[in-house]
């Protein structure tokens, strides 16, 4: 690894590929075939501190920021990318309270998780509401000094083991812009119901599934902030936060990915020799340590931007979220090709990678959706390239760029 990282985030980063090697990776394979989760590993994530690695000190956390986040996430995924993800919900659950929480539900929460003695998750998506996250029908409506909460989540993903849900629900159906706002619900309130576990491709150590809400009353100290109204905002800042850290999984899978692929190309002969010593095995093995590479500086400097809450960090978590889960799905491609017939076969690891890589291109926004935020904070940022106008002669701005009348741009949502 090339790129300069903060001391900070290299501690962070030798005690996660610590944790990875000796509790994730040993058990990578099993709980991908029997579809279950790492306790012990998230255990050992706990004790050695990663669950914390985010959260604020003040409330119990190492207060060591995004940018060691998203390492840790990488070596965890690295290991095992399904782990990556269990791991890195954790961290998507608790943004919200970080970004929307009052003080009191901070100093509630935020302690447990960072002790590894919570697991939370983030309930959003709906069956009929994904990339659109404004559509969604959840409803919680106020009676007294509480909330009720009725509907169905979809693509919960660890909700079965959650202690705690960030849930997102329509208190006002009446408004545009206040329709949504964000509660906390713990386990084990009554009418909270996990549905169906969705039988998945991949990461299938994380349980993903429907979640039901049968009129589950919360009191109004769990309106996420105090004020209704805020939640899709609060939704749309968590998930700027919280890209880096699925990019981080995709850099974390594609060298896990190559990682083999150099292995086995190094020991598997063909020909009289090591498959790693023909040019056509190297270009591959090249492209994917380039790709991979180049992913990571991108994650890391939109990591860096949240940190430092850069104003270009939405673009920024967009691209790095984009970019490194298509190359993931590209370099698990390749390895499973530098295997050849033992690659589509599961007694070698790659064809899990394989398997877990897809899902990064659909969940936290899907790849359309990521490239969609880049254009329009891209179309924003116009007005600082203004003075370029100066370079296009007068004569041709009149005739052929006059202004525009009122047409609105093909690819605005809802246009
Ligand atoms: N930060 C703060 N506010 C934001 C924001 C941001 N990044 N983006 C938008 N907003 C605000 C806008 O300012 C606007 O506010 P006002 O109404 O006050 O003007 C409001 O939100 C609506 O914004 P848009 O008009 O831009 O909203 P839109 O309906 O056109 O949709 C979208 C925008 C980018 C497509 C958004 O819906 C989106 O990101 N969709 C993808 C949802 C997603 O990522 N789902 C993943 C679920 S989580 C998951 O997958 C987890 C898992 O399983 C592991």
């Amino acid at each position: 690894m090339t790129v300069n990282l903060t001391a900070e985030a290299l501690v962070w980063q030798k005690i996660a590929r610590e944790v990875a090697e000796e509790y994730v990776r040993p058990r990578a394979a099993e709980c991908d075939r029997k579809a279950v989760y790492n306790f012990e590993g998230m255990t050992a994530a706990g004790e050695a501190g990663l669950l914390s690695v985010w959260i604020p000190k003040e409330y119990g956390g190492a207060g060591a920021g995004i940018l060691s986040l998203a390492v840790v996430v990488e070596e965890l995924a690295r290991a095992d990318s399904g782990f990556g993800v269990a791991f890195a919900v954790n961290a998507l659950g608790s943004f919200p309270l970080l970004v929307g929480g009052t003080e009191e539900q901070k100093r509630r929460y935020l302690p447990r998780i960072a002790k590894g003695k919570a697991l939370i998750s983030f309930a959003l998506s709906e069956k009929n509401a994904g990339s659109d996250a404004q559509s969604l029908r959840v409803r919680a409506i106020e009676d007294g000094d509480s909330y009720v909460i009725h509907g169905e989540k979809k693509w919960n993903t660890g909700g079965p083991v959650s202690d705690l849900f960030t849930v997102f629900a329509v208190t006002d159906p009446s408004s545009k812009s206040r329709r949504i706002s964000a509660f906390l619900v713990e386990k084990g309130t009554p009418g909270l119901e996990i549905g169906k576990v969705e039988p998945a491709m991949g990461i299938r150590t994380i349980p993903v599934s429907e979640t039901h809400f049968k009129g589950v009353r919360v009191p109004k100290t769990q309106l996420l902030g105090g004020v209704p109204g805020l939640g899709f905002a609060h939704a749309m800042k968590t998930l700027d936060w919280a890209r880096p850290g699925v990019a981080s999984q995709a850099v974390g899978a594609a060298q896990g990915a190559l990682d083999y692929a150099l292995v086995y190309a190094n020991r598997r002969q063909a020909f009289g020799a090591p498959i790693s010593s023909f040019q056509m095995v190297q270009k591959m093995l090249a492209d994917m340590a380039m790709k991979t590479e180049s992913a990571r500086w991108l994650v890391y400097a939109a990591a860096s931007a949240v940190d430092r809450q850069d104003p270009a960090l939405t673009k920024m978590s967009a691209m790095a979220k984009c970019y490194a889960c298509d190359i993931a799905v590209e370099v698990a491609t390749d390895a499973v090709q530098v295997f050849g017939g033992y690659g589509f076969m599961e007694d070698y690891p790659v064809a899990k990678f394989y398997r877990d890589a897809k899902i990064l291109q659909i969940y936290e926004g899907t790849n359309q959706i990521q490239r969609l935020v880049i254009a329009r904070n891209l179309i924003k940022e116009v007005a600082g390239l203004a003075h370029l106008d100066a370079y296009i002669p007068k004569e041709v701005q009149r005739d052929h760029l006059p202004a525009a009348e009122g047409r609105v741009p093909q690819g605005t949502p809802g246009a």
